[in-house]
Formats: structure tokens, sequence, C-alpha cells
């Protein structure tokens, strides 16, 4: 079954945009085992818009852009798999992609058999330029059944922005993974406001489908196609614990060939990705800080009886942060008390009962997991 757990991997448009050319996608796979991405769960590499050339050819076939592809996408897909990887590709729902190349509009069941005889794993499928008398849901009906009687396993990653109660329809249509925002950029606002957003969907998530916040900026730096201020370290370890908290899929952004050592770091992580990736796939619920709004609480159930919490300062002073256990269903009356562990530090905390307190600098988390013991 494809989509069991989030998607993870990498895409191109966040730092490369319209730039890309087969050395940069066969560079990025060469490097990507070495830096322990395939072992933290990475294996999608998937090219965004701006590979084909402005036409379709005469048979109205999709045409690899001549310079960017010089030798086409299969072999670019035969070198992406030969690394062990996944391939992933882009079309749009519309009569242009967002770029202003050719898109699948009227053209989704020819398509998508040239995607699968190039060995393509996922397509992400966009809403730009959709005609305006057909809804939404009916256009990714169509890619979906496309992809599925392709023979091949093609992974639908949907990405209309929320557009039209996205998340009504978009596991009924047969997509696997939704966006539910507008694109991020390289910045704190952006990661917090996008956050913001689906502050109240996220408990919508479940295996075969997942709520999409988007593709993950950590390690920009401030470099790229959606690169805008860029973050500190520190919010790039924020933005990568809400989206795993979320369950939200990871599709890296950054230029892999050049990420330092805080970037590999956070990316992985494997405690935290782990919590992203519980085979259970249950959404998160939300806690109060009684006190100050700018601090945000969610906590998942995970598949082991264990519960993973997040805690974000998203203000611009610190800030205190407490778990009531009551809140996690977990009453003093129980005689139950946590045991923590600090995800990113890597640390057991030891055993708390009734809550957990915390001081949190602007902009920083905590990510723990907390498995229930009682003396
Ligand atoms: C839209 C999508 C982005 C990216 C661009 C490509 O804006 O939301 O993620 O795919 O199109 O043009």
């Amino acid at each position: 079954m494809l989509a069991q757990t989030p998607p993870m991997g990498w895409n191109s448009w966040n730092t490369f945009g319209w730039q890309i050319n087969e050395e940069l996608i066969k560079g990025t796979a060469d490097i990507w085992s070495d830096l322990g991405l395939l072992d933290a769960g990475y294996n999608y590499l998937v090219i965004d818009d701006c590979w084909s050339e402005k036409e379709r050819d005469a048979n109205g076939l999709l045409v690899p852009d001549k310079y960017k592809f010089p030798n086409g996408i299969k072999s670019v897909s035969d070198y992406v798999h030969s690394k062990g990887l996944k391939f992933g590709m882009y079309s749009c729902c519309g009569s242009m992609t967002c770029g202003g190349h050719p898109s699948s509009f009227e053209h989704e069941f020819s398509d998508a058999k040239q995607f699968a005889e190039w060995g393509v794993d996922y397509l992400k499928y966009d809403y730009c330029y959709k005609p305006y008398g057909i809804p939404g849901h009916l256009l990714y009906k169509r890619m979906s059944l496309a992809l599925r009687n392709t023979g091949r396993d093609i992974l639908f990653s949907a990405c209309s922005w929320g557009s039209d109660e996205t998340d009504k329809w978009a596991r009924e249509s047969g997509t696997h993974m939704y966006r539910s925002t507008g694109d991020i950029q390289d910045n704190w606002e952006s990661v917090k406001n996008l956050f913001l957003s689906q502050e109240h969907k996220a408990s919508l998530q479940g295996p075969g489908c997942y709520n999409d916040i988007d593709m993950l900026v950590v390690g920009m730096h401030g470099k790229g196609n959606v690169a805008l201020g860029g973050c500190s370290d520190e919010e790039y370890r924020t933005h990568f614990s809400m989206w795993s908290i979320f369950g939200s899929p990871l599709m890296i952004g950054c230029d892999i060939r050049n990420m330092d050592e805080v970037t590999k770091e956070i990316l992985t992580n494997k405690e935290v990705i782990a919590v992203n990736q519980d085979i259970e796939g249950r959404g998160a619920f939300s806690m109060n800080q009684w006190n100050n709004p700018n601090v945000k609480m969610y906590a998942r159930m995970m598949h082991d009886g264990s519960i993973a919490i997040g805690m974000f300062n998203l203000g611009e002073n610190k800030g205190e942060a407490s778990i009531e256990f009551w809140d996690l269903g977990i009453p003093v009356a129980s005689g139950y008390g946590l045991k923590l562990r600090d995800l990113w530090a890597h640390e057991d905390m030891g055993v708390y009962k009734e809550h957990y307190r915390c001081e949190l600098e602007p902009h920083c988390c905590k990510m723990l997991r907390g498995y229930l013991v009682k003396d």
C-alpha cells in the first residue's frame, strides 16, 4: 500500500525553481545515501515544474526540455533508481502548469501512461489554470484513476493548496497526500503561519492519505527560489518538529549537495522522524497553555502506547509551557505518570507525575516522547 506513513523525500522546487537539469538531479541522487537520508527514510526524489518543452509533440506527448534533460527522463529515472531511490515528477490539472508548461488537463490517461513508461513512482499534481467549470475533485479523480491503471505503483501527491475545501475530498479522490496550504517561504513568519493554518486540522491524518503542509525549508539559509529571508537553525528545528508532530509528508527543499552538519542533524533525527512515521498514522490533538496563546502544544498517540508531545513557542518572548497530564487522558487517580524522553537532546528525563513544565525560548520547541509508568 502506498503512503502507509507520510511520504518522505526531496523536491527541486524550493531551492532550484525552474533551474533544474540532469546534472543537478544525478548529483543529488549521488550524495543522498552518503548523507544518511535513505537510512533516515527519505526515498522519493522529485523533479518539480519546468522540466518540459513549452509544447507537446505532434502525437500529443510531453517532451522533456532538450537542454535541461538532453538524454530524456527515462535515463534520469533509471539513474535515480540505480541509487536505491524512487523517482517523482510533476504535472498539473489545468491547461498549463504554474510555470506555463504543458499540463495534463484532457491528457490525463496518456500522460499517466507516459509517466509510467518513464518509471515514475510519484506524481505531484498542481492546481494552476484549472478550468472554472469543472470541480477540482473530478480532475483529481481522473488522474488518480489514470495512475492507478498504469500497472505501476505511483504515489499521487495533490497540490491544490487547500482550495475548494481540499481536505473534504482529497482522500476519496484517491490522492495519497494533499497540499492544504499556499506555498511556503524560507522565513519564520511563513513557517509559523502555515502551522497555524492547520491548527484545527491536525487530527485528519491517516494511513493512505496525508495532509501536506508543504515542502520543508530546513537548511535553505536564505538561498534559493523560495528563500525570502531565511530562518535560524533553532527555527528550522521547530519547523521540522511541527511538521513531524502534525504527520505532514517530509519533503526536503534545500540543496542537499551543500548541506551543513546542523541541517543534516535536524533532517536525520530518527527519534523525531519516528513520531512523524508512526505506523498508526494518528492525527495530533492540541492542548492550551492557559496563560500564553503563543505557546502551542500538541500530542499524538503512538502505536506502542506511548505519547509524542510537541511544545512550540511562537512568540517573541520566553514562555512557560506546561503539559497537564489530565489533558492527555492520564488522571492523577490512575496512579500513572510519564517517563519522558527528550527527542532533540536524545536523553531520558526521568518520570513525571501530573504535569511537565519548561521554559521555551522564542521560536523554540521541545519534542518529547512519554511512556506510561506506574510506581
Ligand atoms: C505551485 C506549487 C509549488 C510549485 C510551483 C511550481 O506554486 O504550489 O509547490 O510546485 O507551483 O510552479
